[in-house]
């Protein structure tokens, strides 16, 4: 098949979250399997060009994007996806992205991602290359399937095309003012948009793109259902239970190359589920690097890795933690940046705690995987979560997840059963700060019957979510699709 992926990030060039990481994989894995890839994004200022060696496309220069009466001349480059055979191709528009930043609040930020978004069918054209998929992803990218019925309705290279937008996260979904509709260069085409958004002012590009999309999915079979209802759909619970039959939930997968503690180049010591000993040596290393008492190398060793947004918990933190901390002997080691209310937070308790909590502020990707190695316990208390990625990493490297049943955290971890001896985490139900105490101080509290542990942390490093795997349904579905 020929596949299009359009996304706003992707490993390693743009990575804010989850996001970059899945498209890399998806387009990584469609390669591998023998399909034509060819992936879309912006070209930043935010990553270091040369060092990718992007080429310039000499044969689509200056190509000339009119939106309304934007003008706007495009230039694109392309690299291979490192370890693969999918092509990347970078669009290259200084005006709109040389922002020393992936996503802005300028008063343009619908430009940036409408551009985009044409840029990509744009040179598909000239490259007279027919996908016979578009995959978007989130609201950046929604709007493709509206130009493809719209100033791209004629092309016949596109008859046969079919769209699939993925929500990676419903929070987040490009609300505009209605006059953007010329910039995008749409006006004449007002139909396609939702009547009643544009009777009130506004373009949702995520819910616009959720009415046109040939099929839409999300990263996990529960967030596929979650969404449908008002607590989870962030206003869009409606539309989405109206196209339920188009909607479907495939979870998100790993990249084991880079994620294994028995290869893992970012961690010192190796383990694997045969001879565990390397983790308690990394744990070690990360005390030390943390700064914290090395008594607590033989105590339980929480962990958090995380935009620090409200969609990850933290309140639920904010209201137990110190409580615990005084009440068990332990550590508590956190990485990530983001809300600078949740930022005061981890600083503060750090100060309250200084021999117990380390705050490491900022994102550093070698760190991450040492605290995965490290660490005995990692936290995830989300108020939602479209899928996850690092309980999945957690679960390969025996750091016992704490988490929250919701979208893909209920679809990744099983509570642990001390009867039937199955299971691989703690879980609780409700979002409140009981539920978080409850299944913390049970991981705390079963964390010195070693046995009993070690089975728990067994239970989760032989868990498969290999993009191998996952990658299959996307197949499946684009086949599917294809044959409709
Ligand atoms: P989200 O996309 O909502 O942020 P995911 O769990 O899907 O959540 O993905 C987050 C990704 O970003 C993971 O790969 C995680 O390891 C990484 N990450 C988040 N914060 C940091 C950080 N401060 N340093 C390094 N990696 C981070
Ligand atoms: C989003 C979600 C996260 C998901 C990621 C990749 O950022 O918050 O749960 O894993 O996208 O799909």
């Amino acid at each position: 098949m020929n596949i299009c992926l359009v996304s706003a990030e992707i490993t390693p060039f743009a990575k804010m979250g989850g996001l970059g990481d899945v498209i890399a994989a998806i387009g990584k894995y469609l390669a591998r399997d023998g399909h034509q890839v060819k992936l879309f994004m912006p070209l930043y200022n935010t990553f270091a060009a040369n060092a990718f060696n992007l080429r310039p496309i000499r044969f689509s220069k200056q190509v000339k994007l009119n939106m309304g009466h934007k003008r706007f001349k495009i230039n694109f480059f392309y690299t291979l996806l490192p370890g693969s055979r999918a092509e990347v191709y970078f669009v290259d528009c200084p005006q709109l992205y040389q922002r020393n930043a992936v996503y802005t609040s300028d008063p343009d930020e619908h430009l940036r991602f409408a551009v985009l978004t044409r840029a990509a069918i744009k040179l598909c054209i000239l490259q007279n290359w027919a996908p016979d998929i578009f995959h978007i992803n989130d609201w950046h990218t929604a709007l493709l399937p509206l130009y493809l019925k719209s100033i791209y309705a004629n092309e016949s290279m596109f008859q046969k095309t079919k769209t699939v937008l993925t929500i990676h996260n419903i929070g987040y979904q490009g609300v505009f003012e209605a006059d953007v509709i010329n910039d995008l260069g749409l006006s004449e085409f007002h139909f396609l948009f939702d009547s009643h958004d544009l009777y009130h002012g506004k373009i949702n590009f995520l819910k616009n793109g959720l009415l046109h999309a040939h099929k839409i999915t999300t990263v996990s079979p529960t967030y596929a259902q979650e969404i449908q209802t008002p607590e989870y759909g962030a206003s869009l619970d409606g539309l989405l239970r109206k196209r339920a039959r188009d909607l479907i939930g495939i979870l998100n997968g790993v990249d084991y190359h880079e994620w294994n503690p028995e290869t893992d180049k970012q961690i010192p010591f190796h383990y694997s589920i045969k001879n565990l000993a390397g983790k308690r040596k990394n744990k070690s290393v990360l005390l030390e690097r943390a700064g914290l008492y090395k008594k607590w190398l033989s105590k339980p060793m929480v962990a958090i890795i995380s935009r620090l947004v409200q969609q990850k918990g933290i309140n639920l933190i904010m209201a137990v933690m110190d409580d615990i901390l005084r009440r068990y002997e332990m550590s508590f080691v956190t990485l990530g940046s983001g809300d600078p209310n949740y930022e005061q937070y981890f600083f503060s308790l750090q100060s309250q705690f200084p021999k117990q909590v380390k705050f490491f502020h900022g994102y550093d990707y070698p760190l991450s995987h040492l605290i995965e190695a490290g660490a005995d316990i990692f936290l995830m208390p989300s108020q939602y979560e479209p899928c996850g990625l690092n309980q999945i990493y957690s679960l390969k490297y025996g750091t016992v997840p704490v988490v929250r049943k919701t979208g893909g955290l209920a679809d990744t971890v099983t509570l642990y059963d001390w009867k039937t001896q199955t299971g691989d985490g703690f879980v609780f139900e409700h979002y409140t700060a009981e539920g978080l105490r409850w299944a913390l101080e049970y991981a705390l509290t079963t964390y010195p019957y070693r046995s009993v542990w070690r089975k728990i942390m067994k239970n989760g490093m032989q868990k498969d979510f290999s993009w191998e795997k996952q990658i299959k349904e996307y197949e499946k579905l684009y086949t599917e699709l294809i044959s409709e």
